[in-house]
């Protein structure tokens, strides 16, 4: 199941990718804004991440202006690897070798076109291990200390 929430200012482009997740028939649960009126996006990063964090979704996708807020929030929950991408190079290698498991969009930054296929790259492209497990692993160290 792939979480997907967004505050105001991602409300429209979180239309566009729930458009493509039922087109695809993937599975999905909507979180955050309702319509265009402001809400904070930290507190939609927490709700959204608890639900990767205990297994609930599989990955989720987050929403604001330029997407870098509601990364910062998401990256403070521990287990989350999100990832601002602009484009679908950034997707396959934050999936191959970050293993993120939040891709994170900017409504005001990326047109729906280039969204659908950041989003379409970054669900269909698996983690590559090896080399970079030690270095994800590492990631995860830093969380417990
Ligand atoms: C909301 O105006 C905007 O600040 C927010 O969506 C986001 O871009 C923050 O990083």
């Amino acid at each position: 199941m792939v979480a997907v929430g967004s505050d105001h200012a991602g409300y429209e482009l979180k239309r566009e990718i729930i458009g493509l997740l039922k087109e695809k028939g993937i599975e999905y649960a909507e979180y955050g804004c309702t319509d265009g009126t402001p809400c904070d996006y930290p507190l939609v990063a927490k709700e959204v991440c608890g639900i990767v964090a205990s297994g609930e979704a599989d990955t989720a996708i987050l929403i604001c202006g330029t997407g870098i807020g509601i990364s910062m929030a998401a990256n403070k929950v521990k287990g989350i690897r999100a990832a601002v991408c602009t484009d679908t190079y950034m997707a396959k290698y934050t999936r191959l070798h970050n293993d993120a498991n939040v891709l994170c969009l900017g409504g005001r930054v990326t047109g729906a076109g280039s969204a659908a296929e950041i989003a379409d790259t970054f669900l269909n492209t698996e983690f590559e291990g090896g080399r970079h497990q030690r270095r994800v692993d590492l990631i995860t160290e830093i969380e417990s200390n």
